[in-house]
This record gives structure tokens, sequence and C-alpha cells, in this order.
């Protein structure tokens, strides 16, 4: 600064300088440093009050307190500007980005369309806990207390006797427990399993239940709903089977296969049977008035056959290039 500058000849020339900035954000910037910076105009002029005399300082510092706020309140105002100066380098005619729009889950979808076929022929969706203790889960569904299915391998214990359901039949107790028959219910949802997780196997998978008690159940009833069940999901002319099996709740057990022509083999999609009379008495139903039978459908396998899907991870991974292409 030359030793001439007064608060008078600052406040001239930022008057002109302050003229030709507007439209242009470097010079409004160095503008900005030139007069308010550390080293600026203004921090020159405060730098001198040690060569006033006493007498002259008060209303230097005062004359200069307004200046400087002069020229504050100018940038301040004009911070809009420089905003809207950039605003002009937009083109807004351009189109924007393009919005990634999701789509559903298959196993979502599977979960729907299973549940839609069972809703038109008069189930009822119903939905029970996933923590569940040993009676619910293993004991009232006439599971020996040896039962391999308890062991450790199996089943995710949270406590003693309190489990991560391994299936979704703990519902068909509590369904029992708190409602009278007729009962026709299906019961989506989540299972747990301490397997070791593989292409075909998951620590947890989803099932859904299936539990229909009224008088005079027969198997033929069973094997009715489960065969018209299979047509409507994979079509007419699908080739499937009843398999003689074992479950401790149900007597006689089945378990119900379809043929895939990919690989040329059997595929298991769903263990089921009537509703074993132990069953009944465990939660105080009179067997010798009521009969049913139960299902339990595996979600993902029968996601897996209608969608040729052969690794059960890439459902839980979350792969956007996978997801994508259920669109
Ligand atoms: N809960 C059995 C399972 O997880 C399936 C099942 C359900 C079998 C109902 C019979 C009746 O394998």
């Amino acid at each position: 600064m030359s030793e001439q500058d007064t608060i008078e000849s600052v406040r001239i020339k930022f008057r002109t300088d302050s003229k030709h900035v507007e439209n242009d954000p470097e010079k409004y910037e160095s503008l900005k440093i030139k007069y308010l910076g550390r080293k600026g105009l203004i921090a020159d002029l405060f730098s001198n009050i040690p060569n006033k005399s006493i007498e002259e300082r008060p209303k230097y510092g005062k004359d200069l307190n307004k200046l400087k706020n002069e020229i504050a309140s100018f940038f301040g105002n004009n911070k809009m500007r420089s905003i809207e100066n950039r605003a002009d380098t937009l083109d807004s005619s351009l189109p924007g980005p393009k919005f990634k729009i999701g789509n559903e889950h298959p196993l979502q979808k599977t979960l729907d369309e299973i549940k839609n076929i069972f809703k038109n022929i008069g189930f009822s969706i119903a939905y029970g806990p996933e923590i569940d203790d040993d009676f619910h889960n293993f004991s009232a569904l006439n599971f020996p207390d040896e039962h391999p299915a308890r062991d450790m391998q199996d089943t995710f214990f949270i406590e003693k006797d309190i489990v991560l359901r391994t299936h979704t039949s703990n519902v068909q107790v509590h369904l029992m427990e708190e409602k009278e028959p007729p009962l026709r219910y299906i019961v989506p949802g989540r299972v747990y399993r301490n397997e070791s997780i593989s292409f075909k196997s998951y620590c947890l998978f989803h099932q859904i239940e299936g539990l229909y008690v009224d008088k005079n159940v027969s198997f033929a009833d069973h094997k009715a709903i489960l065969e018209f069940f299979v047509k409507q999901m994979f079509g007419s002319s699908t080739k499937m089977r009843f398999r003689p099996s074992f479950f401790p709740f149900t007597e006689p057990s089945a378990e119900v296969d379809i043929w895939s022509e990919k690989r040329s083999q059997w595929l298991e999609i769903l263990g089921s049977g009537m509703v074993d009379p132990e069953v009944f008495k465990s939660v105080n139903i009179d067997e010798n008035i009521w009969s049913g039978f139960a299902f339990g459908l595996g979600v993902e396998r029968i996601c897996m056959l209608k969608y040729g899907i052969d690794d059960i991870r890439l459902l839980y991974q979350g792969d956007i290039r996978f997801l994508e292409q259920f669109k």
C-alpha cells in the first residue's frame, strides 16, 4: 500500500473496482482478497492505527470500521449473484440423470405367487415367531427327545430351550393352540439351520407351511390340493410324484417331487402328510372328530426351479447384475 492511502481513497478505489466484477466469480474472489484479505487494504489501514495520534485514533477507528462494514456487506449481498452466475453455465433443458427403478426380488415374486394360489382356494395367511421354544418347534410336533434334528448340528440354539425355528411347522402348533378348527392356513416365513453353506444350502431360507384341519379330511384331499398347487405354479403338464416319506408330525407322510427336464431328475419341493394324532393331542384337539393335513414348501427350491437358478447363495448376495434379470 502506498503511504497516501486513506480511508477515503480506499473507499473510492473500491467503488471503481467493484463495478467490474459482477459477472466473473474469479474476479469477485480476488477483489474480496484485495480488500478483506489478511494482507488486504483494510488490514493495512488497521495497521496504521499506531501511527495516529492519541486524539485522532477514536475517529479513525470509527471511520475505518464503517468502511470495513460497507465492503463486507457488498460481498454479503452479492453472494447470491455469484451463485446465480454459475447457474448461467447450466443447460436446464438437458435430460437429467436417469433414476434406476428397482424390481422385486425373485424370492418375493415366488412367495407372492405361492400365496396367491392358496388364497384363491380359501386359505388365509398367518405368521408366527422365528424365535420359539422347544415345545413349539419340536416336542408338540412329536419329535422324540433324542431326534437328530434337535442336534446342535442343525439347530441354532439361543438358550437351552429357545431356538431359531428350524421350520415353519412351529406355527401349526400356535394356530391349533389359539384357534378352533376348521383351520385353513398358509404360513410364510424364514427358517434357520446350522448347515454348511454351499450352492444348495444356506443357513436361512424360507418355507410356506400349510395346515388344513376339518372333519373328514382325507389323504385324497391332501393330494388334490398339492397337485392343484404344482400345476398352477409350474404349468399343467408338469410331471410330479408323491414319494412316501417320514416326518414325526405327519402320518402317513409324503414328499412331492417334480421332474426337471433340464437336469433329467426328480427334485423335491415339499414335505407333507396327514396330521399325526399325537400332534392333535398335544394341542388338545379331539383327534376322533378332526383330521387334517399339513405341508411345508421350500420357497428357495421352488424359486430356483422356476427361474433356473443353480446356486442358492445368489438369492442372498444382493448383486444387482443378478437381480436386474428379474425385471
Ligand atoms: N417341516 C418339514 C421340513 O421342514 C416339512 C413338513 C411340513 C412336512 C409339514 C410335513 C408337514 O422339512
